[in-house]
C-alpha cells in the first residue's frame, strides 16, 4: 500500500500549534506535532513531504532557546518556518535576527511579490496576523525577500532551489484572511502532496487495521455518551462486530432523556453488544451532602470506573480495552504545562483492575473536527455527532453546592426547556454550548397572590472556537424571555432566571 502523505510540524512551544496541525489536515494532508528536538533518524523514519517549524515565544538569542538539529535542513525535506521558526531558520543558516524597539502585533498589512510559490494566485496586498518583537534584519545566504510590512521588511523569505521557506506572519488563525492558502500553496506547490488524507481512507485504514490487529480476540469499551466514545465503538463495532462490548455506565447525572437516545442509537442502528447499567442512586449517594466541585468530580471519576470494573470482571478475561483518546489529549498531555483551572479529565479514566491485555485508542490521531466527520462517515445521527460538548461529571457540576434527586429533576426540566426553544429559534448551530445551571441561590418571589421563596436557574451561552476562550452569546431578548417564562412556569420551586453575561476569561464555561 502506498505510504500516507506526512507533515511534520515542530513544536518550539507556539501557542497555534494545534491550529498549525488542524489547518494542514483541512487540506488533506495527514500531519503529526512532535517536539521541537525529535532526532535526525527519527524524521527519516517517519519520511515526511515537508516540515513546519511553529512559531514560539522564546528569542533565538536567549539562552536555553529551542533549537532544532541543524542537520534538517540537508535532508532534502521542503521546510516553512512560521514566525520563531523563520528566525530560526535565518540564525542557523548565517543571516541575522535583531530585536525591535516595539511588539508588532495585530492584522497587518503584508505586501507580497507575487512570483513565489507560497504565494501563488495572491493578491499584492494581504492581511495576516503579525505577533512578534524580533525580526529577521538580513536573509541568510540564498534567499530572497518575498514579502514585507511598513514594519518588517523582511516578512517572508524563500530559497527556491533549497525549498526553504519563512514567514514572520501567522497564517493558521482564522484572523489571516487567506492563511490557508499559504499552507495549501506549501503543501501541494512546494511538497508536492497529493491530498490523500479524507475521513473515508480513514476509516478504511482503521477498520483494516483494527481487524489485523484484533482478530478473533474481544475488546471492551466505556461509552460515556460523548462524542468521542460513540465513535469509537462504532469503529471497532465495523471491525470486530460482536467481539466487541460496550459499558454504558449511566450515572443519571446526564441530560433529559439523553441516556435513553445513545442507547436507542446503538441498538437499533448498530447492533451492538450493549450493556447499559442504570446507577444513579449510586452515585447520587456517593455525592451526597459534597459541595466542592473537585471533590464532586473525582468521586464521579473513580465510581465510574469501579461501576465500570464490576461489570467488566461479570465478562472476564478481555484482550482489549478501547479509549476515546483523541489528538488534542494527546499533544497536551505531551507538553504538561499550565496551571490547573479545573481537573478536567472525562469520567472513565483508566480502570485499574480490568483484565485486559492492550489498550486501543482508534481515535489517537484526529482532531475533534475529524472525529465528527468520521462519526458521519460510519453513518451516525447528525444529533448524536454534533451534540454540544457535555463535561463527564455531567449536570453535577451544573448543580451548584450539594445533589439531590430533586434538584436533578429541576435542572433537567430547566436545562430541556431552553434547548427546545434555542433549537425553535434555530439558534442551536450557531450556539458553542448552551445549558442551564441551577444556582444554590433562593429568592423570594410572587406567584398569583402568593409569596414563594424559590431557586434562581441561570442560563449559560457561549460562542468559542476552542473552549479555551469564550464569549457570552448575544441571545436575542424575545427568545431569553421566552425560555424565561416558561421554566418559571412549567419547573416547580424555580422563580427566577438570570443570564450569565460573563466571558471566560474571566468566568469559566461551567461555573464550577
Ligand atoms: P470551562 O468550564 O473550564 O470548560 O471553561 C471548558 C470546556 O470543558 C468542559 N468541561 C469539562 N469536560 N470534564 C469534561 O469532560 C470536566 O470535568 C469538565 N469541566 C468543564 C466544559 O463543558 C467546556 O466545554
Amino acid at each position: 500500500m502506498k505510504e500516507k502523505e506526512l507533515i511534520l510540524i515542530l513544536d518550539f512551544y507556539g501557542q497555534y500549534n494545534q491550529l498549525i496541525a488542524r489547518r494542514v489536515r483541512e487540506c488533506n494532508v495527514y500531519s503529526e506535532v512532535v517536539p521541537y528536538d525529535i532526532s535526525i533518524e527519527k524524521i527519516k523514519q517517519k519520511n515526511p513531504k515537508g516540515i513546519i517549524f511553529t512559531g514560539g515565544p522564546a528569542s533565538v538569542y536567549e539562552e536555553n532557546a529551542p533549537m532544532c538539529d541543524k542537520e534538517i535542513f540537508n535532508l532534502g525535506i521542503p521546510i516553512l518556518g512560521i514566525c520563531y521558526g523563520m528566525q530560526l531558520m535565518t540564525h542557523f543558516l548565517g543571516g541575522k535576527v535583531q530585536k525591535a524597539d516595539k511588539r508588532e502585533y495585530g492584522i497587518t498589512h503584508v505586501n507580497i511579490n507575487n512570483s513565489s510559490l507560497l504565494f501563488d494566485s495572491f493578491d499584492k496586498n494581504n492581511d495576516f496576523l503579525m505577533s512578534h518583537t524580533d525580526f529577521v534584519e538580513k536573509l541568510p545566504e540564498g534567499f530572497v525577500n518575498i514579502a514585507a510590512t511598513s514594519h518588517c521588511p523582511n516578512a517572508a523569505m524563500e530559497n527556491k532551489q533549497k525549498n526553504l521557506y519563512g514567514i514572520q506572519f501567522h497564517p493558521e488563525v482564522n484572523l489571516s484572511i487567506n492563511g490557508t492558502k499559504v499552507i495549501r500553496n506549501f503543501l501541494y506547490n512546494i511538497c508536492k502532496c497529493t491530498g490523500d488524507w479524507t475521513m473515508s481512507s480513514f476509516v478504511e485504514e482503521s477498520v483494516k487495521n483494527l481487524k489485523e490487529k484484533i482478530g478473533d480476540k474481544k475488546a471492551l469499551c466505556a461509552l460515556s455518551g460523548g462524542v468521542d466514545s460513540s465513535v469509537a465503538a462504532v469503529l471497532l463495532n465495523k471491525a470486530i462486530g460482536k467481539n466487541l462490548t460496550c459499558i454504558f455506565v449511566d450515572h443519571g447525572l446526564l441530560r433529559k432523556n439523553e441516556a435513553d437516545e445513545v442507547e436507542n442509537v446503538f441498538r437499533s442502528q448498530y447492533d451492538i453488544n450493549l450493556i447499559r447499567v442504570n446507577s444513579q442512586e449510586r452515585f447520587l449517594n456517593k455525592l451526597k451532602n459534597v459541595s466542592d466541585p473537585e471533590k464532586k468530580r473525582k468521586i464521579i471519576g473513580e465510581e465510574f470506573i469501579r461501576v465500570f470494573e464490576e461489570e467488566a470482571k461479570k465478562i472476564g478475561t478481555v484482550d482489549f480495552l478501547v479509549q476515546g483518546t483523541i489528538y488534542p489529549d494527546v499533544i497536551e498531555s505531551g507538553l504538561g504545562k499550565g496551571a490547573v483551572i479545573k481537573s478536567h479529565h472525562n469520567v472513565g479514566g483508566l480502570p485499574d483492575y480490568v483484565d485486559f491485555k492492550e489498550i486501543i485508542e482508534p481515535l489517537r490521531s484526529l482532531f475533534k473536527d475529524e472525529v465528527r466527520k468520521t462519526g458521519l462517515e460510519l453513518g451516525m445521527p447528525e444529533n448524536l455527532v454534533y451534540r454540544q460538548p457535555f463535561p463527564g461529571p455531567g449536570l453535577a457540576i451544573r448543580i451548584i453546592g450539594d445533589i439531590t434527586e430533586d434538584k436533578l429533576n429541576i435542572l433537567k426540566e430547566a436545562d430541556s426547556i431552553f434547548r427546545e426553544e434555542i433549537a425553535k429559534a434555530n439558534l442551536h448551530k450557531e450556539l458553542n454550548q448552551y445549558f442551564a445551571v441551577l444556582t444554590n441561590l433562593k429568592s423570594v418571589g410572587v406567584m398569583g397572590d402568593e409569596r414563594t421563596y424559590d431557586y434562581t436557574i441561570a442560563l449559560r451561552a457561549v460562542n468559542t472556537s476552542d473552549f479555551m476562550t469564550a464569549t457570552f452569546s448575544k441571545i436575542p431578548y424575545d427568545i431569553l424571555e421566552k425560555v424565561s417564562s416558561r421554566i418559571v412556569n412549567e419547573v416547580k420551586h424555580v422563580n427566577r432566571v438570570v443570564y450569565d453575561i460573563t466571558s471566560k476569561p474571566p468566568a469559566t464555561i461551567e461555573w464550577e
